[in-house]
């Protein structure tokens, strides 16, 4: 609940909540009462969500495993149709069939058959959100034993070798086999994130564009098909680079893209460009590294230069789950970095020297949150 920060008054009057709830004998008396009766419902089943949400992440792991949603997306079928197909035994894609219907994945239809759920349509040539739940396995074989990773336990390692950037010293001597499975990753699900930014901020009054840790390029390929003019420049370590590259060739922006590969924390980056973009870059890092990739988006800019930094960020109003829960917790096992709040980039990008930093509203804060920022007038190399 919001409340002004520090008041006392609402301190007691949190603490008297507490109290109540936090007694069976009221809450016997909530559930019975028919006015508090509604309530009492909705905190209970708010309450169950969390303790089984890893079963739901399990039922929808497997309806990607067993690709569910394409087969429904044929059009409704018996369990009896769908078991073989689905590689399962009668009874398996009936009990795998009844919990979709109840996480509104899957739907109930005449005859006997199913259909796509509201959730389920929502999967159908969704390759974002499959990847993202196909790697999911390995988070959760990190996060077993959550406890002892607060402790400051190292992770087991399944994300810290999946994203080897975030614990390797030499990133930039990353073999190529390294970084194929995660560039994938992000290239399946950029397109979550790059029309939120460019609806967001449509770049069109700049010249040239310098997307920072810009993986495959998919993201410059999408600011290409929208904005026109715009000269493109990516950056990213060496093998991830000559992926960019080689995918600016064959969509045809030879003469408008270009990729450099190289270490962002040292060196110099690539000049000549009137906005830089550091797109889910920033989160992955801890704040020394944070720091030093800001002052070198700061020197590579010319003064004036605006920088985008697109990513999900804590403490955001209604994106509380992703931001503070999810991230902070995956960023954990992966081993380095940690979502932040806009108020603590703002304070990061002022000490690398930015101003007239602003969050600009994105449409969807739980896939991405945007802050634009303009380099000061200090002469280049400040
Ligand atoms: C989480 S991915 C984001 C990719 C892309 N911006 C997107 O949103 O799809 C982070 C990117 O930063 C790159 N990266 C990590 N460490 C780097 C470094 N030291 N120098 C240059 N790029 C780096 C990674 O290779 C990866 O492509």
């Amino acid at each position: 609940m919001a409340h002004p920060q520090g008041s006392a008054f609402w301190d007691r009057a949190l603490a008297w909540r507490d109290r109540t709830l936090a007694s069976a004998k009221f809450r016997r008396w909530a559930a019975a009462f028919a006015l508090t009766r509604p309530l009492a419902r909705r905190r209970a089943r708010a309450l169950f969500d969390l303790c089984a949400g890893f079963v739901y992440s399990q039922i929808l792991a497997a309806c990607v495993q067993v690709r569910l949603f394409d087969m429904l997306s044929e059009g409704p079928q018996t369990a009896a149709d769908l078991a073989p197909r689905l590689g399962l035994p009668l009874d398996g894609a009936e009990r795998l069939l009844a919990a979709a219907v109840a996480l509104q994945l899957a739907e109930r239809r005449s005859f006997g058959r199913y259909g796509l759920g509201v959730l389920g349509a929502a999967m159908v040539d969704n390759a974002a959100v499959t990847e993202m739940v196909k790697h999911h396995a390995m988070l959760y074989a990190d996060l077993r034993d959550p406890v002892a990773l607060l402790r400051g336990q190292q992770p087991s390692g399944a994300l810290a070798a999946y994203w080897p950037y975030a614990a390797y010293n030499n990133p930039s001597g990353l073999p190529g086999g390294q970084i194929a499975d995660y560039t994938a990753l992000m290239a399946a699900s950029q397109p979550l994130v790059s029309d939120e930014i460019l609806n967001a901020y449509p770049l069109g009054r700049h010249r040239c564009l310098l997307d920072l840790g810009g993986g495959d390029g998919t993201f410059l390929r999408r600011v290409a098909e929208r904005v026109p003019n715009l000269q493109l420049i990516l950056f990213d370590l060496p093998p991830v680079a000559a992926r960019a590259e080689a995918r600016f060739a064959s969509a045809g922006l030879g003469q408008r893209a270009r990729a450099v590969g190289g270490d962002f924390r040292q060196g110099t980056l690539p000049q000549g460009a009137d906005v830089a973009s550091l797109v889910r870059v920033i989160h992955d890092h801890d704040d020394a590294t944070a720091r030093a990739i800001l002052r070198a988006a700061y020197r590579a800019l010319p003064p004036r230069g605006t920088l985008l930094l697109a990513e999900p960020m804590a403490a955001t109003p209604g994106a509380e789950p992703a931001g503070d829960a999810y991230f902070g917790f995956y960023l954990m096992a992966m081993g380095r970095g940690r979502p932040r709040s806009a108020a603590e980039l703002t304070a990061m990008l002022n000490d690398a020297g930015f101003i007239e930093v602003r969050q600009v509203r994105t449409s969807t804060p739980l896939l991405t949150s945007l802050i634009v920022a303009r380099r000061d007038g200090a002469a280049a190399g400040v």
